[in-house]
Order: structure tokens, then sequence, then C-alpha cells
């Protein structure tokens, strides 16, 4: 028996995916046990936009959700998405807080960290991969799934031997865009199982509506584990459905093992916050449709829908159709990066300059000179000497690994962070999040101490999820 395993999303992908991240602490707690009581393979709980959600939006210690979390999930293995060098965050961090982060994780009850880069580079994963070793974590390598000339099914079947050889315990095809399809996933898992022996993990997203179809096929070639969500919080922009894939495998030698009963309890749960998120227009009846145009466009829904706003906000909408085609050769120019945060947002911007301007690159973005010099690490492709001149000039890029320009930087962040230091995890939260971090800080101070609280900085910075 070749028994297919679920890793549950609903209480990360699922609602960064539909509801912009904003599902509570509180919101989940009622639901914790149940979920535990299913049997999945993993719960995807943590990391990726939560931490940044819970201090800007939710005012939560994103720390003590995940203690709360782990309290209440007694036996089920809990995962994290980490970016890599990135860790949560949007820029590259020093590799003691990259290290002290992990340890953290860990400690604070998570099981297995799926760790990416959007440009795929391996010395931007080395780190985490390493520490996450260390701490005796399960350390899930997951590739930005794409296709350009220099990415296909077999690049990234050398890619996860490389992987594999780097210490990773599992390998996951992320498929952020939901364009991976059915046939192409088949052929993309025989050629990962032919060339490692780690299991291989699918996340994929229901937004061009090919997920269902891609994970079965998926199956039928012999991917261990897949990512879906409790129906009520699937589809749309988010995961395929839990329950028709376990229904759909039961009986047949891929049969999962869970109980359909069981899913019941979770999804009469999360019926009622879809309602709720629905009324408060936390959901957008919008992102829950098939998006055509992702599949006719090549390019992630997220991403349209930013190059749409930032075109309306110009008062140039009538030029999208130029800006669409102008995507993909911005994306060659630059070497073909995954279109991921925060390259989607990169090369978007670019593109949308070069046709709103009148004249290629006559603006550039300093995102875009970024990604030119090297500073997000290696591009699948290289960018020709031509192009390099022309974006950047004499300037030199950089060929190292981007983290090996940055100096530790713990010991700073622990003397600035004394002031609010209620538990070790501060320094960490005040090191990926200075501006947001000290204000979540002044409040807690204030609710604690009875102090005023008032803080009157916002935030200015453009949030990505
Ligand atoms: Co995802």
């Amino acid at each position: 028996m070749a028994n297919v395993k679920i890793t549950e999303t609903v209480l990360r992908d699922a609602h960064q995916s539909l509801a912009a991240t904003r599902m509570t602490t509180e919101e989940m707690l009622p639901v914790l046990e149940a979920l535990d009581a299913v049997g999945y393979h993993a719960l995807e709980a943590w990391g990726g936009a939560t931490f940044d959600a819970c201090l800007r939006f939710l005012n939560e210690d994103p720390w003590e959700r995940l203690r709360t979390i782990r309290e209440h999930v007694k036996n089920t293995k809990l995962q994290m998405l980490f970016r890599g060098q990135n860790i949560l965050g949007y820029r590259h961090y020093a590799d003691d807080v990259v290290e002290y982060f992990v340890q953290k994780s860990i400690a604070n009850g998570i099981d297995i960290i799926r760790i990416f880069d959007a440009l795929n580079d391996p010395r931007n994963l080395k780190t985490a991969i390493d520490a996450t070793r260390k701490e005796k974590g399960h350390v899930q390598v997951a590739f930005s799934y794409t296709t350009s000339p220099v990415h296909n099914n077999d690049y990234f079947a050398t890619l996860a031997k490389q992987l594999e050889e780097m210490g990773a315990d599992s390998i996951c095809i992320k498929d952020m865009s939901g364009l991976l399809k059915p046939y192409d996933a088949y052929d993309l898992v025989k050629k990962l199982k032919a060339s490692v022996h780690v299991p291989i993990e699918l996340h994929t997203h229901y937004t061009a509506g090919l997920a269902s179809m891609t994970a079965l096929k998926a199956i039928e070639a012999g991917v261990d584990i897949i990512d879906t969500a409790i129906s009520p919080m699937a589809m749309g922009t988010s995961q395929p459905p839990t329950e028709p894939i376990v229904a759909a495998l039961a009986g047949t030698e891929y049969d999962t093992g869970l109980d359909l009963e069981k899913l019941n309890v979770v999804s009469s749960y999360f019926t009622g916050i879809r309602e709720k998120y629905l009324e408060s227009g936390l959901i957008n009846p919008k992102v829950l449709k098939v998006d055509v145009n992702a599949l006719r466009y090549q390019v992630p829904g997220g991403m349209l829908s930013n190059l749409v706003s930032q075109l309306k906000q110009a008062g140039k909408l009538d030029q999208l159709d130029e800006v669409l085609a102008e995507v993909p050769r911005v994306r060659a120019d630059a070497g073909y990066p995954p279109l991921v945060t925060p390259t989607s947002q990169i090369v978007g911007t670019q593109a949308v300059f070069n046709v709103i301007s009148g004249e290629r690159y006559k603006i550039v973005t300093k995102e875009f000179k970024g990604i030119v010099h090297g500073d997000y690490g290696k591009t699948p492709a290289p960018i020709s000497d031509k192009f390099r001149k022309q974006i950047l000039g004499d300037e030199k890029p950089i060929t190292c690994r981007p983290a090996d320009k940055i100096k530790p930087e713990l010991a700073t962040l622990r003397e600035k962070v004394k002031p609010y230091m209620e538990q070790e995890e501060d320094v960490l939260t005040y090191a990926l999040f200075e501006q947001v971090a000290t204000k979540f800080f002044e409040e807690r101070k204030a609710k604690l101490y009875g102090l005023d609280g008032k803080n009157g900085d916002a935030e200015l910075g453009v949030h990505m999820v």
C-alpha cells in the first residue's frame, strides 16, 4: 500500500491565500483538537505571512500563537514555511539570526520546516537547512516551480538531487502560482522519484482550476504527500479541497486512511468561519472563482491583480496587454527568476515602468537593480553582460552568497530590544520587523504595566504576502 499522506493548510496557506492571512488564534482554538484527531501527516500552521500578519494586523504575538497551537495539537506534526535566508521577512538576514530563528521555532513546537528560496539558489537555503538539522527538525526543502527555457522537469530533478545531498529529509514541489498542469506533474514526480530517495510532497494552488487534477496525476506518479485545505477554506487561490481527495482515493492503493466523519467536524467549524469572512469582506468572492487569465498569461493570480491595480493608479489600465507581454521579456532579461515573493513584485513593477514610461528601462527600480546586481542570489540563467551594463553601468555585481555580506546581527539587536524584552523570542520578532515589532512591544508594555501605549509612528512599508 502506498498510502498518500495529507498536509492540511487551513491554519496557514488557506487563509493567507483567501483571507489576507487574517485568521486569529482565537478563531483557531475551538477546532485544534478536532484537527489533531483527523490523523493528518502534518498541519501547516505557522510561518509564511502569518508572523507578519499577527504583529501588523492582529496585535498577536506569533510565538504565543505557536505555543497555543502546540499545546492543543498533541499528536500531529506542525509545519512552518520558511523563506531561506529571508526567514519570514523580505530581505536577507545574517546567519546568526537565521540559526536562532530555526532554534526557537523548533523549541516552541515546530516539527517540519519547509525552506525555500525565490531564485532556488541553494546557497540561500544552506544556513536554514544546517540549523534545522542541528535542532533535529525535519528539513523539507521546497523548490519554486516555474517554466522557462532553463526550467524543465530535468532541471528540477537535478536540483532535487542537490537539495537531498544538502540534507533535505523531503522535497516539496512549490507551485505557488497553480500553473503546474496534471500531465506535467505526472512527469515531474516520476523524474523526482527516479532522482531522489526522500519523500516528495506537492504544494499547489487551485487558482487556475487545475489543482485537484494535478494532485491526482502526481499521486498516480507516486507522490508521497499532498497539501490540501479543508473544503470551506479551499479552492480559489487556496489549495485543493481535502475531503474530495480523501473520498477519491478511498479503497484504492492510494487510500489516505482519513475518516470523512472526522473531517466533517473540522469542515463544519470552518463553514462558520467562511461565512463570517464572506460577510465581513475578508474573503472577496473574486478570489474564489477559477482565474482563467492566470492560464492565459502564465502569471500568478496575485501578480495579475497587482498589475491591474498599479496601472489603474497610473490611469493606464488600457496598457494592460502591453504590460502582460512585457512581463516575460523582463523575466528573460533578469535570468528567468520564478515569479514568487519578492521576485513577482519586482518583475511586475519593472514591466509596468517599461511600458508606461514609453521606453524600456528608462526608469529602473532599486529592487530590479538588486536582482541584476546579485543581491537576491544567483539567477537561474545568467544575465547578459550587455544588459548588466545597461542597468548597473560600471558597478560590479556580487557573485558571493548575499548573506556573506551581512555581519552577525543578534548582539546589536539584543541591545536595541532590551527595553521591551519579555521573552527571548522578542529579539527575533524585532530582527524581522523592527517598526511593527516596536509598536507591538509598546502596546504590550502598556497593557502589562498600565503605561500610555500611544505610538505615533505608523508603518509605511509595503506589505507583501
Ligand atoms: Co502556497
